[in-house]
C-alpha cells in the first residue's frame, strides 16, 4: 500500500494490525518528512522528543537518528536505544508507539547494517508462570536516568555522539518514575510486561538483591531468540511499534563512513481511547 494515499477503511485495517502485532513494516514508501508526519498523526497526537537537540528544525515533531557528521558535529543521535527497551519510560506517561523511516541505511558487502531487534512484552507476560503472573502484577519498579547513564557509559563519553547526548542530558537533572512492572493496554486490554534494560534501580515492594534478580529473569524470559523479530532495514522501510507491547533494541555495528539516517515520529497516548472496551465489552 501506498501510505500517502489511504482511505479510512484501509486505515483502519493498519490501525487493526497495529493494535494485535505490535510491529508493523512497510516496505518501499520513501515518506518525505511532511509525509510521515501526515500519516503519524492519522494515529491521532504526537509527542515531541524530550531534549529537542536533534528533532527537525521544519518538522520538530521529527526527531533524527543518524551518525552523520556535518562540520564535525551529529546531525542526529546514534548511540540511543542500544538496550532493551520502550521509548520515552523517563515520562509520567510514555507514548503509544513510535515510527521509524529509513532515509539511508549502513550496507557492506551487500548486507544491510544496525538491525533493529524487537520482542513483544504481551508474549512475555502471557508465557510467564502462572505464579509469577500474580506476583510481578503487584510490583512497582523505580526507572532512574542516573541509573541508564552508568548503563549506558555517560560518565566516559568515549566518542563525540555520545558526548553531545552527554551535553544534552547533563542540562536534565536526574529524575525517577515509578511505573508498574505490568501494565494493561488502553486500546486492546492485553496484559504488558513493562521492564527496561539496566534502568530500573529497585522494586519498590522487593529488597534489591531480589529485584535485580526478578528483573533479570524478566528480561531474559522476554528476549529470548526464539520470540524476537530482528528487522533488517531497506531505504524507504516505514517500520511502527507499539510501546506498550513490544521493546526493541538496536543495534550498532556500524559506523563511518558508513551513513545511517532515520526519521523518527512518536504518538502520544495522551488521547489513546479503548477501542476494547467497544469490542469485547
Ligand atoms: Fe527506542
Amino acid at each position: 500500500m501506498d501510505l500517502r494515499n489511504l482511505d479510512d477503511a484501509t486505515f483502519a485495517e493498519i490501525e487493526a494490525a497495529f493494535d494485535e502485532y505490535g510491529v508493523i513494516v512497510f516496505r518501499d514508501q520513501f515518506l518525505t518528512p511532511a509525509e510521515q508526519v501526515a500519516f503519524s498523526r492519522r494515529f491521532g497526537p504526537l509527542d515531541h522528543f524530550p531534549y529537542g537537540l536533534f528533532n527537525m528544525a521544519d518538522h520538530p515533531e521529527i526527531v533524527i537518528l543518524s551518525n552523520i557528521l556535518q562540520e564535525g558535529k551529529p546531525i542526529g543521535m546514534n548511540d540511543a536505544g542500544r538496550y532493551w527497551h520502550s521509548d520515552m519510560w523517563t515520562l509520567d506517561q510514555p507514548p503509544r508507539g513510535s515510527m521509524l523511516c529509513a532515509i539511508e541505511v549502513p550496507v557492506e558487502d551487500k548486507i544491510a547494517l544496525g538491525d533493529t531487534y524487537f520482542a513483544s512484552s504481551t508474549h512475555a507476560f502471557d508465557t510467564l508462570p502462572h505464579e509469577l503472573k500474580a506476583r510481578v502484577a503487584s510490583l512497582h519498579g523505580v526507572f532512574s536516568t542516573a541509573r541508564y547513564k552508568k548503563f549506558v557509559g555517560h560518565e566516559k563519553p568515549d566518542n563525540v555522539y555520545l558526548k553531545e547526548i552527554v551535553k544534552a542530558a547533563a542540562e536534565q537533572p536526574d529524575s525517577e518514575v515509578t511505573h508498574p512492572l505490568v501494565r494493561k493496554h488502553p486500546r486492546t486490554g492485553k496484559t504488558c510486561l513493562f521492564i527496561v534494560e539496566g534502568v530500573i534501580r529497585t522494586i519498590l515492594e522487593l529488597e534489591n538483591a531480589e529485584a535485580n534478580d526478578l528483573l533479570d529473569t524478566l528480561l531474559a524470559h522476554t528476549v529470548r531468540p526464539e520470540v524476537t523479530y530482528r528487522h533488517r532495514w531497506r531505504v524507504g522501510d516505514v517500520v511502527m511499534w507499539d510501546n506498550y507491547s513490544a521493546m526493541h533494541r538496536a543495534i550498532g555495528d556500524f559506523e563511518l563512513p558508513l551513513r545511517r539516517l532515520m526519521h523518527r515520529t512518536t504518538l502520544s497516548a495522551s488521547e489513546m481511547e479503548s477501542s476494547h472496551d467497544a469490542t469485547t465489552g
